[in-house]
Parts: C-alpha cells; structure tokens; sequence
C-alpha cells in the first residue's frame, strides 16, 4: 500500500531510478550478494531519506535483501513525485509527496511507521525522535537503526546522553565513506548545481559568504571559489575559521559580511543564522539559501511576518520586499537548497553513502539482540570494504604496505 501523489507519474521516475543505478557500482555489488543471501529476510525496514532517485536505489536494494521496505521522505520538499510513483511501482510501500504541510509530512512519516519496524533508515532524526515519543507502540519489533546526517547524530547524542534513544544506532554520516565525499564534495557540487539553475545567474565575481567553514562548509566553499566567487566563510570555531584562512577565504563575523555578500549559504546544523540584523545590511536583490538539514538557519519566518510583500521572483525562489523597499530573495524556503531546490547530490557520492546506510542496516540485522541502546560507529572493516570497492570502481589502484613498512610504522624504534 501506498500513499502517493499520482501513480501515473511513474515512467519519468523510472527513468531517473534507472540512470543513477547506471553510476552506483559499489551498492549494485552489495545488490548483487544481498540477492543471494538475503540479509533481511523476513524484516521490515522503514526508511526516512530525501525521496529522490539515488534513495529509491537504495530502498530496492534493501528490498532486494528480503525486506518489506516502508519508504518516506526527510525533508517536505524533496521528494519528488515521479521517483516516488516508480519506487511504488516496483513494490516498495511508499508514504510521501512532494510540498506536504507540517502536519502531512507528519502523517506520512508516521504511515511509515504503523508497520512495526525492525529496522530504522533515518536522515535527521525525525523517525527516532516518534519513535521516542508519540509513535512508541510502533517499536515493539525494533532492533536498531542508521542516521545519516551530522545533525541526525547530534540530536542522537542528546538522546544517548538523556538515555532515551528507542533502540541502537548506527552512526553512518561518521563513517570515513561517508563525510569525507558525500559532505563535502556532494555538498560543495549539488548546492551550486541547485543555485545556479534556480537562479540562472552567474557565480564568478560575486561575493559568496558560507556560514559554517564544517565538512560541508567546507566544500561549498571549495566549489565556488573554483567558479571564481570572492569567498568569505563566518565560523565560530578557531580552528575552523583559521583552516577557512589558510585556504585563502576572509573570515569574519556575519555582522560584518552581511553587508558584502551576494550570495549567503549557511550551513552550520545551528540556528538564527542569519537574522534581521543582518537582513538589514544586505545589499537589494541578495539571495539567501541554507544547505544546514534544518530549516532554522536563515530566519524566514521574520521575512514571512514582516514584509510587505512577497511574490516568487523564479520557481522555488521568494521575493521578500522590506519596509524600506529593498527586496531580497529566499531560495527553496530556506530549507536545505540541494534538495529542496535541486536533485541532491551526483549519484557516484550517494553510491558510497548508501553503501555504508545498506551494510549498517545489515550489521544491525545481523547482530540483533546484542547491541545496546546507544550511539554506534561503523566498524572500520565496512568503512574499508566501501573504500576499496569505490577504488576499484574507478579502475585506481594504491600501494600496498610491505610487511616491512608495516612493522616500521607500527614499530616504537621508528
Ligand atoms: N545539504 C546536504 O545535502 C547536507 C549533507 C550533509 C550534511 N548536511 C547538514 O549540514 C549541516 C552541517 O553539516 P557538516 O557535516 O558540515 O557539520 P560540521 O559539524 O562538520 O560543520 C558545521 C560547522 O558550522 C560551524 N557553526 C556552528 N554554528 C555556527 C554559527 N552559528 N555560525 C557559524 N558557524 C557555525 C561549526 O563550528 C562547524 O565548523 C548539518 O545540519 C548537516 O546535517 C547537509
């Protein structure tokens, strides 16, 4: 059963779910073993993910592992509708359109829910934080889970700390596989693959400030320096904001930089961002994205309270006009850009992403009844088989430590 938009929808979705199939070789070779030894025979996995085509591979592969697989979206505008009707299509129980309001994303997640899972695919915590609360009796079958994104974790650790965590987590956006690629070059290109065809504008010679100098941050940053943007990065961390320095980024406060940017992307997993302070100092016309999982960094709600109009300047782009006439400009809502305003990041830096959500989620089925409730990082020996298996995807290969190498590194003579 499904709860979707327009099932008709379905042959441009399959035509996007069989394209990005074409560029995720390491999760087609776990596709492959998972078809023979059918780790989650017999389990039901409900997974909450920006419903878009690389996830929709990643819940048929599952799928394709035994499970009954209950499939929703992570974020209210990121699902898109045809990728949902497909991944119906081809038997995955889907709960999820495109532009829903609080209170159905809210019903579709706990639709997602009502099948008892056993095993949890999370992105930013909302599956555990129902399962925590309104929607305990649904986790009477629970093993554990997998989150996937740095705020996700954060709120699990609050939850470790406070001992409220409905069952073991996986820490899957920790994994080397992970943030090294998908954080950082999957959010460095998807952002300004999202801004750029929001907007049409060009990107070299304006001043861009990223806000959070992270992983992401990081490759935003990267990304538009290499397009040729002027970069200022505001941070809170020392350390952070002298790494920004060093690779040739201004950094400073975002009461200083509100005035220079034309482009602001905040990108922190923070809140108040970007407040009408600085709303106040930003030239006309300057446009405001968030690429952090929540959408608290740029304070919309006060541009929604207080100006005196609002009209949509492009799809998926508000214009904010303020009481002095000065206009600017939100994207996507301010939720994040990449996703909500784009089709999220290339499919070769999903493959790993989801290589790591897919072997947690079988090590989670695999070790049921002996993990506790806390907070789990992926064992270095899935991380590793991941790396490898991109590498030879990519037809690279490295050197190997001699033995002798290995006994000198590992040596207190060294
Ligand atoms: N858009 C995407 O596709 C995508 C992908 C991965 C992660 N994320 C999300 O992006 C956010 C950042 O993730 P990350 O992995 O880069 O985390 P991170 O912890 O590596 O980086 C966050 C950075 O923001 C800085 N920061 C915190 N509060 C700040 C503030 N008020 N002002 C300026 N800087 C501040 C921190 O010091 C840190 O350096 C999270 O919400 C994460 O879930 C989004």
């Amino acid at each position: 059963m499904s709860i979707i938009r327009d099932p008709a929808l379905a042959p441009s979705g399959h035509r996007k779910i069989d394209w990005v199939r074409n560029f995720m070789p390491a999760l087609s070779q776990i596709e492959a073993r998972f078809e023979k030894e059918q780790p989650f025979a017999g389990l039901r996995v409900a997974v909450s993910v920006h419903l878009e085509a690389k996830t929709a591979n990643l819940a048929l592969v599952v799928k394709a592992g035994g499970a009954d697989v209950y499939l929703t979206g992570s974020n209210p505008l990121s699902t898109q509708d045809d990728v949902a009707a497909a991944v119906a299509a081809r038997g995955v129980n889907v709960f999820a359109w495109h532009g829903s309001t609080p209170e159905e994303y809210e019903a579709h997640l706990v639709e997602t829910l009502k099948c008892h899972p056993h095993v949890i695919i999370d992105d930013g915590g909302d599956l555990v934080n129902l399962l925590a609360g309104k929607c305990a009796q649904y986790a009477d079958c629970l093993m554990g889970g997998c989150e996937e994104t740095t705020t996700g974790i954060l709120r699990l650790k609050a939850r470790e700390r406070e001992g409220t965590l409905p069952c073991p987590m996986m820490a899957v956006n920790d994994a080397k596989a992970k943030h090294y690629y998908d954080n950082k070059y999957g959010t460095g290109q998807s952002v300004w693959d999202a801004i750029m065809h929001m907007t049409n504008l060009v990107v070299a010679g304006k001043t861009v400030v990223v806000a959070g100098y992270g992983w992401c941050g990081a490759g935003v940053a990267l990304r538009a320096a290499g397009m040729g943007a002027d970069v200022i990065v505001t941070e809170i961390d020392p350390f952070k904001a002298l790494d920004a320095t060093m690779n040739g980024y201004r950094v400073m406060t975002m009461a200083d930089a509100a005035p220079l940017g034309d482009v602001f992307v905040t990108v922190t997993g923070c809140k108040d961002v970007i407040t009408p302070a600085h709303f106040a100092a930003m030239k006309p016309n300057a446009l405001l994205s968030n690429a952090g999982h929540f959408d608290c960094e740029v304070n919309v709600k006060w541009l929604e309270d207080n100006a005196v109009d609002k009209w949509e300047q492009r799809e998926g782009i508000t214009g904010y006009k303020l009481a002095d006439g000065k206009v600017l400009n939100v994207l996507a809502e301010g939720r994040l850009v990449n996703l909500a305003g784009g089709n999220g990041h290339p499919a070769e830096i999903m493959d790993m992403s989801f290589s790591v959500q897919a072997l947690a989620a079988e090590w989670v089925a695999k070790h049921k009844g002996e993990l506790e409730r806390k907070l789990y990082d992926i064992p270095a020996e899935i991380d590793d088989q991941i790396g490898w298996a991109k590498l030879a995807a990519l037809g690279l290969t490295i050197d190997k430590l001699t033995p002798e190498q290995e006994e000198y590194i590992n040596s207190s003579n060294a």
